[in-house]
């Protein structure tokens, strides 16, 4: 029962294929190069990959511009090496869910092509169309800055298009019922090719009325049921990892109050209180988003995420705090984007500094939900950022010393390689970590490993215990009469805390370390005291005497969680 809701207890590792191994060597990532790379994955722990587009694209939004739903870029292989992945996964037991972008196509699409050479061509109402430009044109881009509008206008078909994003991917009518038929075979396709799921691109703006007229678009949330249930109907342990960075009171339109609609969504809620409490040392604002996110059905699970492929996005932060962090980890202007984010990776916003990378990876794993890792953290990667917008945070996976990091033959690469600075492949590795037993690669590797022995995570209600200190943030899930704690020092000067961990009687009297052999036992009053390093890090099973006794009946083991 337990592992069929596999996605509870998952740990997903994002990537993208052109920038992880070149097979070929012609400079670009393929399918061959990364189903080398499996048992590599695999020994990171990683139970399901979350692979972005590689679908045949102009490339002009690193494939988030689809031309052909229902193939494979030949930059990156055939449909057969993807087929060998597929199958090279699930003889390891790892899943692959791959990125569904049907809000918009690439402008080369031929649906695309095939709307706009004439008003009444046959794929004329998939695309949204106005016969002049609408009041509105100049409002609601996603890429301001970059982005002049949403609205261009079409010379051969003499009006205007609609596109969210950039003017290369006009938004599809979602409304339109073949639209719709259409995203359901997709979806079939893919799942026929052996995948577990989707991660599904801007689902907001995928479900909300579009058009001329609209000036507040409404969200058409039966539409996220619709797809949930075909998905099930063709492959019942299927999942839908929803992007959706929307309001706390929303969440539950999302996932649905019979947890009927999206499986998964990532908490960006909770990763944007997250940097500020990383930046600032003061832990309540994001007890308060794991507050305010905690209602979901029991079937629902978030997404915990520290960066991803596109820049941390600080917009729902208050000036204050976003301006906090700005100081933090972004202060100069090319570090930032869009008005609201930072674009660099994790490593290098946070100094290269262990102790404060170890504490941000530590949170993220012991947060309420399913850590989501992405490819390059694993040895802290840096970013290039005189590479325009997102593409700094995009560079090819660094293997090893060798030329070009070991990921490509070829002279060039797709993106350039990081090859200067701290950062560089020569110091930043996966070769030379795997053979140094302190390195943060094999710190991760362990992570993960007890990451997974810790269902209570996943399963579990959480509760955040009071320590009666800002920097501190103490967490106690139950589940199954299981207890784990976990508490997380964010300052950078040492704490002393002391709290009680509402359990009744004598059930929270020991702490068990599984970390190091640095156990805890509760004063006469039943409270714990903690010596806390600046950054540290804690992760406890709760054990009393009545714990500790039966559990020396089955075997003295007491890291292992009960089964
Ligand atoms: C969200 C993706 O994460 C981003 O990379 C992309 O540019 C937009 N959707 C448009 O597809």
């Amino acid at each position: 029962m337990i592992d069929d809701l596999w996605y509870k207890n998952a740990v997903f590792y994002c990537l993208s294929v052109g920038s992880f191994m070149d097979a070929d060597g012609d400079g670009c990532g393929d399918f061959k190069g990364l189903t080398r790379r499996l048992d590599y994955i695999h020994g990171l722990g990683i139970t399901a990959i979350w692979l972005m587009p590689f679908q045949p694209s102009p490339g002009k939004d690193d494939g988030y511009d689809i031309s052909d739903y229902y193939g494979v870029d030949p930059r990156y292989g055939t449909l057969g090496d993807f087929v060998e992945f597929t199958h090279g996964c699930h003889q390891r037991g790892i899943r692959v869910i791959i990125d569904l972008v049907v809000n918009h196509t690439s402008d080369q699409h031929a649906w695309f092509k095939d709307a706009r050479s004439a008003r009444d061509s046959r794929y004329r109402d998939w695309y949204v169309w106005s016969d002049k430009k609408p009041p509105n044109a100049n409002k609601g881009m996603v890429f301001p800055g970059v982005q002049k509008s949403t609205w261009t206008h079409d010379t051969t078909s003499k009006s205007w298009f609609f596109h969210r994003f950039y003017d290369f991917q006009p938004d599809l009518n979602t409304s339109n019922p073949y639209v719709q038929a259409e995203i359901l075979k997709i979806m079939g396709f893919w799942l026929q090719l052996g995948v577990s799921g989707f991660r599904m691109d801007a689902v907001p703006f995928v479900i909300a009325t579009k058009g001329p007229k609209v000036n507040k678009p409404t969200e058409q949330y039966d539409m996220l049921r619709a797809f949930r249930e075909f998905l099930q109907w063709r492959k019942g342990d299927a999942i839908i990892l929803a992007e959706a960075n929307v309001l706390p009171e929303t969440d539950m339109e999302y996932f649905g109050s019979d947890g009927d609609r999206m499986q998964m969504m990532f908490n960006f809620h909770v990763n944007q209180n997250l940097f500020y409490a990383l930046a600032s040392g003061d832990v309540r604002p994001l007890a308060a988003a794991m507050k305010v996110t905690k209602p979901r059905p029991a079937t629902a699970q978030w997404g915990l995420f520290l960066r991803n492929h596109d820049e941390l996005d600080l917009g729902r932060l208050t000036e204050e705090q976003r301006q906090t962090v700005f100081a933090k980890f972004g202060p100069d202007k090319d570090m930032q984007l869009y008005d609201r984010g930072i674009r660099r990776r994790l490593a290098p916003m946070l100094g290269g500094d262990r102790r404060r990378l170890e504490l941000a990876y530590s949170l993220m794993y012991t947060l309420p939900g399913t850590p989501v890792l992405r490819y390059g953290d694993e040895i802290a990667m840096g970013d290039d950022l005189t590479l325009p917008e997102r593409n700094c945070a995009r560079t090819p996976m660094q293997w090893s010393n060798e030329p070009r990091a070991g990921f490509t033959k070829s002279e060039k690469s797709k993106n350039p390689v990081i090859d200067k600075g701290p950062y560089g492949y020569n110091h930043v590795n996966v070769a030379k970590q795997r053979r140094d037993p302190n390195s943060m690669l094999n710190w991760t590797e362990r992570m993960i490993r007890m990451r997974k022995e810790v269902p209570e995570i996943g399963w579990g209600d959480f509760t955040i215990i009071a320590t009666r200190n800002p920097a501190v943030l103490a967490i106690r899930y139950d589940w199954r009469n299981n207890s784990v704690l976990f508490v997380h020092n964010l300052d950078e000067q040492p704490r002393e805390v002391s709290f009680a961990l509402g359990l009744d009687g004598k059930q929270g009297d020991h702490l068990i370390n599984l970390l190091t052999e640095d156990h805890n036992r509760a004063d006469a009053q039943g409270k714990h005291h903690l010596m806390l390093e600046a950054y540290a890090y804690r992760w406890y099973r709760v054990g009393g005497l009545d714990y500790l006794l039966r559990r020396s009946d089955i075997d003295s083991d007491t890291d292992a969680h009960p089964a």
